[in-house]
């Protein structure tokens, strides 16, 4: 814009000559998106439903945390440590809904996963059958490589949490809740996830390895699950995952059947890095695809039933 520093008579040329990086960006869902690709123009905006309601309609806040973007991401597929990394909050259930699924998910810790793929990544179903016949489901929508739609029930708001990497080993993980309906109730969601507050870094007393996270054993003895105590899920997430070291050694690791989700997401990660190699075509946020009808959501049905159709159904009586 200037550069007062130079003589007067070529400052204006001299500033005018400078040339500044600058990226597309723009604003939407509380946030501001920058695209850094290197196209000249960026793909079509991912218009989720949170990018297109107004304020008081959707809260992001963002945590920060020491890990590898990639520990973020698989941390958000996966359905099945719920049922004990959180077991604390399925303790603590704010109603019968509530109560009803917290329960499905205390009984059943081996959810059963299928897949179907999408233009934009993979929809998920975590299916815990119980005793007596029913079958209870969390369908997780997985935008890759950034956002995982968290299953709820669908009454509730929504919640997206996306890991966007900072460098190498820092990810920012932003956690967006947000209801087209109504506008969010705070003192509710905060009831369940205590943090500092700072929407900029709502995790910013986790603690780091040196001060074990300041995981409470006392509590562990007395039997919390996680001992980190008073916090909500991210936070016995984020533990988890930077205790893991900045970049896990995959070498090492023992995928078990429930990280068929995992197998899945790499497989499809890797495919993606190949043809971007091969073409230099980037995939998933680009092309053809109704962003703002991807919808996450919990329910029961009977078992044996087709969860897909059932979910389809479910979604359609809750928009009318
Ligand atoms: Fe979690």
């Amino acid at each position: 814009m200037d550069t007062p520093t130079e003589p007067a008579e070529r400052r204006e040329r001299f500033a005018a000559n400078v040339p500044v990086k600058s990226y597309p960006v723009r604003e939407a869902g509380g946030l501001v998106w920058v695209y850094l690709g290197r196209k000249p123009a960026p793909p079509p905006f991912p218009a989720f439903e949170f990018n297109t309601l107004g304020e008081g309609h959707v809260i992001p806040r963002r945590g920060l945390l020491h890990a590898n973007w990639l520990q973020g991401l698989e941390a958000l597929l996966d359905s099945a440590h719920v049922s004990f990394l959180h077991r604390r909050q399925l303790e603590i259930p704010p109603n019968g809904e509530v109560r009803k699924e917290v329960g499905y998910m205390r009984e059943n810790g081996a959810p059963v996963f299928e897949f179907v793929d999408r233009p934009y990544g993979f929809t998920e179903g975590a299916l815990r059958e119980q005793p007596g016949g029913e079958c209870y489901a969390r369908v997780r929508e997985v935008a890759l490589p950034f956002f995982s739609f968290i299953p709820v029930a669908p009454s509730w708001p929504g919640v997206v949490v996306c890991a966007i990497p900072i460098d190498d080993e820092w990810t920012a993980q932003w956690y967006i809740s947000f209801d087209g309906r109504e506008r969010l109730n705070t003192e509710w969601m905060t009831q369940f996830n205590r943090d500092t507050g700072n929407p900029d870094h709502f995790n910013s007393d986790m603690g780091t390895v040196a001060n074990m996270w300041n995981q409470d054993r006392a509590a562990m003895k007395a039997g919390h699950w996680s001992g980190i105590v008073g916090k909500g899920n991210a936070y016995e997430d984020f533990v988890v995952q930077e205790s893991m070291g900045p970049i896990v050694d995959r070498s090492k690791e023992f995928l078990g059947t429930c990280d068929v989700v995992i197998v899945r997401a790499r497989r499809m990660l890797q495919a993606a890095l190949d043809r971007f190699e091969a073409t230099g075509e980037t995939q998933f946020l680009t092309g053809d695809v109704d962003f703002a009808s991807i919808r996450a959501l919990s329910f029961t049905y009977p078992a044996g039933q087709d969860w897909k159709e059932i979910g389809a159904a479910t979604l359609a009586a809750a928009a009318e």
